[in-house]
């Protein structure tokens, strides 16, 4: 399709109609269709509707195809649209929430959910999806973690890499595949106090360490989109932040496709109180170079009469459609405009069996054991089990952005465990009372499956008390008046505050795991597969510790159990350390770490060395063991952090084997970013650590030089 050719053939309202995206029941009558956030009425005439490029959200391929039929029919130059949605971790076929997901530390995970995903929504008519999400987040409050893939910049650019190949792959018009919308740009991961859609205050410097990390993979990887989000960056919002979407995105990233605003973003800069009026914000969103608007009416009606009294110029408006229409070509739907949306392969293959057990064996990978006391874990047989709690009889185990998702389909625990030929003898999904003890007595184990209600994850979800509820917590204690042993299963979308729940012989945090969540739980429960998660964001003690990452810095007045001296950065009244570190998970093995080693204490300019250690399964049963490398430089002009994650390996190891994992460290694994965005490097000394978290390591150190004699130390 020659695009500059249609362009001149487009009137002026043609073109302005490209920049807005509608939800589908504004073309057809249809309950099936889901959107996400408030549905404004935004007092369009038919004409504006059917100007419309692009539609947010659609039920099934017969609905796609019914609106896009009904488009074209009347449309002067057929253009199709393009459909979008929320594919975030799954569409009918549902994954591990993407918190879960990261906690795999495997990348094959995210790009295998992100295939099946690509495969089954395209099927029905989808052809972009608004995933990735790539903002980092240390707050737990924030509701919005459990689709982020953790607290570390290095860990969430693999994983956000992971997610783009896997839906887009080489080609994004080939069947099966979809384009990718990172979002959202920038900073969201980071409102204050946790708080949705809350102001973001940050140093230019923890914006590029940390936070640009993520966007900037999605890009570098290829994402077709990006859109802004909700929040303020340095007063002024995302949507119509020059700093971000101009001199960042499209001059420091080299960003040439398409940006939209979050839902109804633009009209929200109104609400801001940074533009009176639609107008104004209309004229803001063309400055900032934003190309399409999601559910808000700014441009449609204002776009015209701005280029007619040549407020805005219409150079700039053909641009942005010279970005849409040429996604549309990429995708192939000038000469297909149904794209692969397939009423027969959307019966046939969609939540296929081989789609399902792809599921159930990456739910099996993001389970992270927490606590194992006496080794109870793994349930041995005959073992007599309690099974009760919410979570004992409930299905809900989706997350929240599975829309597509049927929780019927799924299974409880409680059948979970009764499929696999556990002897359950009581089962009780409601609040405990005072006789359910009598039926505690009878069995060996009680497994409490406790957890967040699914409906307090996600946007616009954040709380402050991040324990669980006391009558849940009441099973425990019940349990433990007659010195019963027990299983606590976890279903939540953010890390929780543990502390009511330590009377627990064992904890496995499973998160929401999906389709096949309770099947995956069981398999680990009875030792079938065996549990090899990690956690990718820290467990506070307490809800005052956050936000508590394991990558901070290290203070001028650092807390030294060892000495006493009152003036050192602690708490008072709780421990300053996570109460699960970022990394940490157990095993039925039990891995051992020894003999790191050097390949060389000095490392020079453009050369790499490399470091190995030997880990040895000190069990009798096999296991994945997540390797990790962590660096810190010891002096430089800037503080930098106590340790950061440079490299990760995940190994299997058979009982009583010895594995040495190797990692190459290079001059890139000891640069920084500064203020500016810049990367630098400075030569000296850096403590090289591996080990199985975050908090327990094995050190070397090694000397940074230009050449074989110089010890200077500069930029
Ligand atoms: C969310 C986005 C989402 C959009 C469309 C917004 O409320 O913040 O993540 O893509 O809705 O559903």
């Amino acid at each position: 399709m020659d695009i500059r050719k249609l362009l001149k053939e487009m009137s002026l309202e043609e073109k302005i109609g490209q920049m807005l995206q509608l939800s589908p029941h504004n073309f057809i009558n249809k309950s099936e269709t889901k959107i996400h956030g408030f549905e404004y009425d935004l007092g369009l005439t038919t004409k504006q509707v059917f100007l419309a490029g692009s539609v947010l959200g659609i039920g099934n391929a017969t609905e796609h195809q019914e609106v896009q039929r009904k488009y074209l029919k009347d449309s002067r130059l057929k253009i199709p649209l393009l459909f979008m949605a929320d594919i975030v971790h799954g569409y009918e076929t549902i994954f591990p929430i993407p918190l879960a997901l990261s906690c795999s530390w495997n990348t094959d995970t995210a790009f295998h959910s992100a295939r099946i995903s690509a495969f089954e929504a395209s099927t029905a008519g989808i052809q972009v999806t608004f995933s990735p999400m790539a903002d980092l987040s240390r707050d737990p409050r924030w509701g919005r973690v459990m689709e982020g893939y953790g607290e570390d910049p290095y860990l969430l650019s693999m994983f956000v890499r992971a997610m783009v190949r896997g839906y887009q792959q080489d080609d994004i018009s080939a069947k099966g595949n979809m384009a990718s919308c990172v979002k959202h740009f920038a900073g969201y991961g980071a409102p204050i106090a946790g708080l949705d859609y809350n102001t973001v205050d940050m140093s230019r410097l923890s914006f590029y360490q940390t936070y640009l990390g993520g966007y900037q993979a999605a890009i570098d990887e290829g994402s077709k989109m990006v859109m802004a989000s909700f929040n303020t960056f340095d007063g002024i919002p995302a949507t119509v932040n020059q700093f971000l979407m101009i001199d960042v995105l499209r001059k420091q990233l080299n960003f040439n496709g398409v940006t939209i605003t979050d839902y109804d973003g633009l009209n929200q800069v109104i609400v801001h109180r940074v533009a009176h009026d639609q107008r104004e914000a209309a004229i803001q969103g063309i400055e900032a170079k934003i190309d399409i608007e999601m559910a808000s009416s700014c441009y449609i009606k204002n776009i015209k009469d701005l280029i007619e009294t040549s407020i805005i110029n219409e150079s700039d408006i053909n641009d942005a459609v010279e970005r849409i229409l040429s996604l549309k070509s990429e995708l192939g739907l000038f000469d297909n405009p149904y794209g692969h949306s397939n009423v027969d392969d959307e019966k046939r293959l969609i939540k296929s069996n081989e789609h399902l057990s792809k599921a159930k064996e990456i739910a099996h990978e993001c389970a992270v054991l927490l606590k194992n006391e006496s080794n109870i874990l793994p349930l041995s047989n005959n073992t007599k089990v309690a099974v009760v709690g919410p979570y004992a009889t409930s299905k809900s185990t989706n997350g929240v952005w599975s829309w597509k998702g049927n929780i019927n389909d799924n299974i409880s625990l409680s059948d979970a465990l009764i499929n696999e030929g556990v002897d359950v003898v009581y089962i009780n999904g409601e609040n405990p009372v005072i006789t359910d003890i009598d039926m505690l007595r009878e069995v060996d184990v009680v497994i409490c499956a406790l957890g967040e209600d699914i409906e307090k994850t996600g946007e616009a979800k954040s709380i402050v008390d991040l324990e669980l509820p006391l009558f849940q917590v009441e099973w425990i204690k019940l349990a433990k008046e007659i010195k019963k042993k027990v299983i606590t299963v976890l279903y939540n979308g953010r890390p929780l505050v543990l502390n009511n729940i330590d009377q627990s012989d064992a904890i496995l945090e499973a998160w929401f795991l999906g389709s096949k969540s309770n099947e995956a739980l069981a398999d680990l429960l009875i030792g079938k597969k065996n549990p090899s998660g990690k956690l990718t964001m820290s467990f506070p003690r307490h809800e005052g510790q956050i936000p508590i990452y394991y990558n901070h810095l290290t203070t001028g007045r650092p807390f030294n159990k060892d000495v006493h001296n009152i003036y050192t950065s602690f708490y008072l009244d709780c421990e300053s350390t996570p109460k699960y570190p970022f990394g940490f998970g157990l095993s039925y093995s039990n891995f051992e770490y020894d003999n790191m080693v050097l390949s060389d204490y000095e490392i020079y300019l453009n050369k790499s060395i490399t470091t190995s250690i030997t880990i040895t399964n000190k069990s009798n049963v096999a296991g994945y063991e997540i390797v990790q490398l962590y660096i810190q430089d010891e002096v430089s002009k800037i503080a930098r952090p106590e340790k950061e994650l440079k490299g990760f390996q995940k190994i299997l190891i058979q009982p009583y084997e010895s594995k040495t994992v190797k990692f190459n460290i290079s001059m890139k694994d000891l640069s920084y970013i500064d203020s500016l965005g810049e990367t630098k490097w400075e030569y000296g000394r850096y403590i090289i650590m591996i080990g199985t978290n975050s908090n327990s390591v094995q050190k070397k150190d090694i000397i940074f030089k230009e050449n074989n004699n110089e010890d200077k130390k500069h930029t």
